[in-house]
């Protein structure tokens, strides 16, 4: 049984270069399993990503088990952490969530004023993402640089892409802006609370179950 704390996950350095083809057929492989397309990078791109510490990369020991990297998009105002991939006998351990934290702190350090962003149809990377403070945004919300989207030109639903103009596609656009830290109050002075919140604000103290019984008691009187 794997375990997560035996995995070591950290910003790539320009000795794991050598694990080039290792991640690109992994990634390859998921994209051709799961039926949508993964943008496909050239063994250099992931490689440059490598040396200028611009990736992150888990191992167990020696063994390759992840990888994910970053990219500045529009004059460096937007981010995107791309090409995240777990080696299948690592997956389920947490350890997409751990590589995409270290990601987005990198991000974060490198670029804290670029809004960063991503593009997924996976559940697993939506919820990743809404954790570290992500919100779902149409894509006019995103970058208008045309080299990131040349990239979804590799998936199988690109048509879908073209045909929307652009507007839309099966993705979900999830962005964070880091604004939104520096600005919690919105311009009403009323401050925007997540639904979680408001759950939490509405759910009585004691729980429902007492106020239930509460209710039977007056109801009885
Ligand atoms: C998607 C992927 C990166 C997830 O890796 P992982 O290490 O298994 O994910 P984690 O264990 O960190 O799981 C994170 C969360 O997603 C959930 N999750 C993981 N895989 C899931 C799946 N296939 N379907 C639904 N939820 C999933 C986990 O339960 C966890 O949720 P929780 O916090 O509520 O418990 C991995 O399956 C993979 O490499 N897939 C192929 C490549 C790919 O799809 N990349 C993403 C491109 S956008």
């Amino acid at each position: 049984m794997k375990d997560l704390k035996s995995i070591k996950v950290d910003v790539a350095k320009p000795e794991h270069v050598r694990y080039v083809d290792e991640i690109n057929d992994a990634i390859d492989l998921a994209s051709k399993q799961r039926g949508t397309g993964i943008a496909r990078r050239s063994n250099e791109y992931l490689a440059s990503k490598m040396e200028e510490g611009k990736a992150i990369i888990a191992f167990d020991g020696d063994k390759f088990a992840g990888f994910c990297y970053i990219e500045t998009w529009g004059n460096k105002g937007f981010v995107a952490n791309s090409g995240l991939i777990v080696v299948p006998e690592y997956r389920g351990l947490g350890l997409a969530k751990e590589i995409k934290m270290k990601a987005f702190q990198l991000s974060r350090k490198k670029y804290p004023n670029a809004k960063i962003f991503g593009l997924t149809t996976g559940l697993a990377v939506m919820k990743i993402n809404h954790e570290l403070g992500y919100r779902p945004v149409t894509f006019s919300e995103l970058t208008d640089d045309d080299q990131f989207w040349n990239g979804c030109k590799g998936c199988v639903n690109y048509d879908i892409l073209e045909r929307m103009g652009r507007g839309k596609c099966l993705c979900t656009g999830m962005l964070y802006d880091p604004a939104w830290e520096k600005a919690p109050k919105a311009g009403n002075g009323i401050r925007k609370r997540s639904l979680l919140e408001v759950v939490q604000k509405l759910k009585p103290k004691n729980g429902f179950k007492i106020q239930k019984s509460e209710l039977i008691k007056k109801t009885k009187e």
